[in-house]
This record gives structure tokens, C-alpha cells and sequence, in this order.
């Protein structure tokens, strides 16, 4: 691929990739991202200069906009991750999920098609729109069981009733228009420049600063971790192998209670910030989530058997790294959490910010 653009790459996975193409591969990447809350150019600082990496500053619900984006860039291929992500904000306020998730792949989805009906043949063929979707789409599993591509999908929440509109709007645009698209459907990522919003960033920060861990419920519920960079690496390998109009399933056969992520974090934290130890002792139980999903777990043999892709990180070394990561990058923690990140971004894209 020569030019891939990317939506919602100042996002925690979108600027894992984006890291990734540029360190390593010699494709342009055009970054289209509205700069929501969830949005850091501070995380691509490392890029930035980079002369095959440009930002464009677009809310890809704007028609106008996009079709500019298309026409200017010429890209080979898109990978779509803008959204609003975090559950707990679609129950309080699901608006911009339905707004961003759903209208706006849709908008993506038509400037995508005119901009692909209008290639040269050989360039048509080679074109590629990849949808980046989420495993919650597929509901809640019992004590046992598997997501595969053929699970039913049963949204629960909001924001995972809003991907699955998104997935069924990019299997159309292929079903009916020829659309070569890709989707995937991966678990809860962990990592660098994760928004502290998320269980694991929120854990480590609280715990590190002395202040209350948060589980809700009984801590209970069980998700299916995957290392954000071992996701990125899956996203890139669907691009370029994946068989046009399929699905995959990107998992890290990694399921773990909250309570056994919150333990973890707190052992490696008594070992590396050893004031406040016990870290546990700081575990506050707190109202369950309305709807609370209670398990996920994929099954991500597809990827495996027909793409060969298999996660490198374990658990263990993941969250390590993780929270390495966050006790060494204070910078980018206390900018975040002070809101800096969001005037950085102001001076220095003049105001559009
Ligand atoms: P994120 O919230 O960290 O980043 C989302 C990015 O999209 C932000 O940079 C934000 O500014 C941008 N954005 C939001 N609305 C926009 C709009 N209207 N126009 C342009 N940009 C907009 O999300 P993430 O965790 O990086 O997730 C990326 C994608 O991967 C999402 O589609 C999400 O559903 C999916 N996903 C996430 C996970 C996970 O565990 N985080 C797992 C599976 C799938
Ligand atoms: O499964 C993939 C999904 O994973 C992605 O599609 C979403 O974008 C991503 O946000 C994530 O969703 P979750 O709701 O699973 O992630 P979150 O980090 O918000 O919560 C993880 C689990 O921890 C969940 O069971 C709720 C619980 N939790 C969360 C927070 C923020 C707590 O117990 N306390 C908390 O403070």
C-alpha cells in the first residue's frame, strides 16, 4: 500500500498503528481525526515530522469534508477506527455514539464509494475500506463458549448497539455495491496512551497516586485481553491478506476476571512503586454498570489458520510493559490528566484545535 488513511489515528489503537506503518513500513498516512476528548496528538509526537505522515483535522461526519479528504489524498486503502468508544459515556450520553459510529461511517462509507467507483481498474481492484469493530457486538457469553464470526449479534450497550449498526452498514456497502471491505471484531486492548478512562490506565494511575480502584459489582466480569500493538499488527495483516467481504475475530486468548487484571496491576506496582504498598488495600467495590456484559472471550482461530497472525505478548509481559510505560511517561500522564494535551493541540494547529 502507498497511502493508507486512517481515521481516528490520534486514538489509543489508531496511533498504534499509525506508529507502527511509519517505523516500519514505507507507506504514507493520512491521520483524519475530529480531536474529540479521546483524541492526543501528543501521542504521535514520535511521527510527526515524519514526511509520509499528515494530519488532517476532519469530523467524519462532515460530507463535504471527506469528499475532499478522497479527492486530495488518493488513497489505496482506508482503515477506519474513528469512534466513540468507552461504554460508560454511551449510557450517559449516547448521542455522539449514534452520531459518530453510525452516521459517520455511513458518511465515510458513501465518499468511500464514489471516491473507489472512479479508480482505474487495476487500482480499483487493489482498493481496500477496513472496518475496525469490537467484540462486544457479539453480546455476552455464559461460563463457556467462544465468539466465532458466525455468533449472532446481540449489542448490549449503547456503544456496542452503535458498532454493530456500523458493521452491518460496511457489510451492505459490499453486499450491494462491491465495496471491497475487511472488518474485524477484536477485544479490550491494553497499552501505551491508553485514555485513563479505561480500566487499566484508570488502575494503574489511581494506584499509583494512593486513590480509589474502582470494581464495579463483584469484579467478576471477565474480558479477553490483547497488547494494542499485537492488535495493530493484526489490523495490518487483515489489510494486506485478508479475503475481501470476511470477517475476523482478533483475540488474545487472554480472559481474566477485573479483579484478577486489578491484582496483577497491584503486584507489579509493589515491585516497581514500592510507596503504598500493599496497592490492593485500595480495591473500593462500586455500583456495577447498568447492562454490564458479563464475559467476552474470542476465538480467534480464523486469523490464525488463514493469515498466520498469532499475538506476541503475553499477559504477563504486556501489562509489565504497560505499566513501565506509564510510570516512565509522566509527561504525557500529566498532561492528559491536567488537560493540557487538548490546548497543546490548539497551539499547535493554530486554533483548530
Ligand atoms: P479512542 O476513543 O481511543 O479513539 C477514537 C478516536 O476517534 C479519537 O482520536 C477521536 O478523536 C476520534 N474521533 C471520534 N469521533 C470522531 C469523528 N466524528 N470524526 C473523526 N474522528 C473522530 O478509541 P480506541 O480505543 O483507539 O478504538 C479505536 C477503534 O477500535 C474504535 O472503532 C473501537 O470501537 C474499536 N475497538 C476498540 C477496542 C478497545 O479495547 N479499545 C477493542 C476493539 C475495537
Ligand atoms: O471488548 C472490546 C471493548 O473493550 C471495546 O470495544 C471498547 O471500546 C473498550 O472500551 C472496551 O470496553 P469495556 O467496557 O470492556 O472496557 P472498560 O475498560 O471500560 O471496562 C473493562 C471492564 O472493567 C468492564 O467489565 C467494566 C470494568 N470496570 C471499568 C472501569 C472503567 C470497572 O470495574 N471499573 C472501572 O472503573
Amino acid at each position: 500500500m502507498n497511502k493508507i488513511l486512517i481515521t481516528g489515528g490520534a486514538g489509543f489503537i489508531g496511533s498504534a498503528v499509525i506508529r507502527q506503518l511509519i517505523a516500519e513500513t514505507a507507506t504514507s498516512v493520512v491521520n483524519v481525526d475530529k480531536l474529540t476528548y479521546a483524541g492526543n496528538l501528543q501521542s504521535l509526537v514520535s511521527v510527526a515530522d515524519n514526511p509520509r505522515y499528515c494530519f488532517e483535522h476532519v469530523d467524519i461526519c462532515d460530507a463535504a469534508e471527506v469528499a475532499r479528504l478522497f479527492r486530495e489524498h488518493q488513497p489505496d486503502a482506508v482503515m477506519h477506527l474513528a469512534a466513540e468508544s468507552h461504554v460508560d459515556r454511551s449510557i450517559s450520553g449516547p448521542a455522539a455514539f449514534i452520531e459518530t459510529n453510525i452516521i459517520g461511517t455511513y458518511t465515510l462509507l458513501a465518499a468511500a464509494r464514489e471516491y473507489w467507483s472512479g479508480l482505474p481498474a487495476e487500482r480499483k481492484t487493489a482498493f481496500r475500506f477496513q472496518h475496525i469493530s469490537t467484540d462486544e457486538v457479539y453480546g455476552s457469553l455464559g461460563e463457556t463458549g467462544f465468539f466465532t464470526e458466525e455468533t449472532p449479534y446481540q449489542p448490549n450497550s449503547p456503544y456496542s448497539a452503535s458498532k454493530a449498526s456500523s458493521d452491518h452498514l460496511v457489510r451492505a456497502w459490499h453486499h450491494t455495491y462491491g465495496l471491497p471491505v475487511l472488518t474485524t471484531n477484536c477485544s479490550n486492548n491494553y497499552g501505551p496512551f491508553h485514555f485513563p478512562e479505561k480500566l487499566i490506565p484508570l488502575v494503574i494511575l489511581n494506584a499509583a497516586n494512593g486513590k480509589p480502584l474502582p470494581i464495579y459489582g463483584k469484579g467478576d466480569n471477565i474480558r479477553d485481553w490483547l497488547y494494542v500493538d499485537d492488535h495493530a499488527r493484526a489490523l495490518r495483516l487483515v489489510l494486506e491478506k485478508g479475503r475481501t467481504g470476511e470477517t475476523y475475530n482478533i483475540g488474545g486468548w487472554n480472559e481474566k476476571t477485573n479483579l484478577e487484571v486489578v491484582h496483577a496491576i497491584c503486584a507489579i506496582l509493589d515491585e516497581l512503586h514500592p510507596q503504598g504498598a500493599p496497592h490492593a488495600s485500595l480495591i473500593t467495590y462500586v455500583q456495577d454498570r447498568p447492562g454490564h456484559d458479563r464475559r467476552y472471550a474470542i476465538d480467534a482461530n480464523k486469523i490464525a489458520r488463514e493469515l498466520g497472525w498469532k499475538p506476541q505478548e503475553t499477559f504477563t509481559t504486556g501489562l509489565r510493559k504497560t505499566v513501565e510505560w506509564y510510570l516512565a511517561n509522566t509527561d504525557w500522564v500529566k498532561a492528559v490528566v491536567s488537560g493540557e494535551y487538548q490546548k497543546w493541540i490548539s497551539t499547535h494547529y493554530g486554533g483548530k484545535g
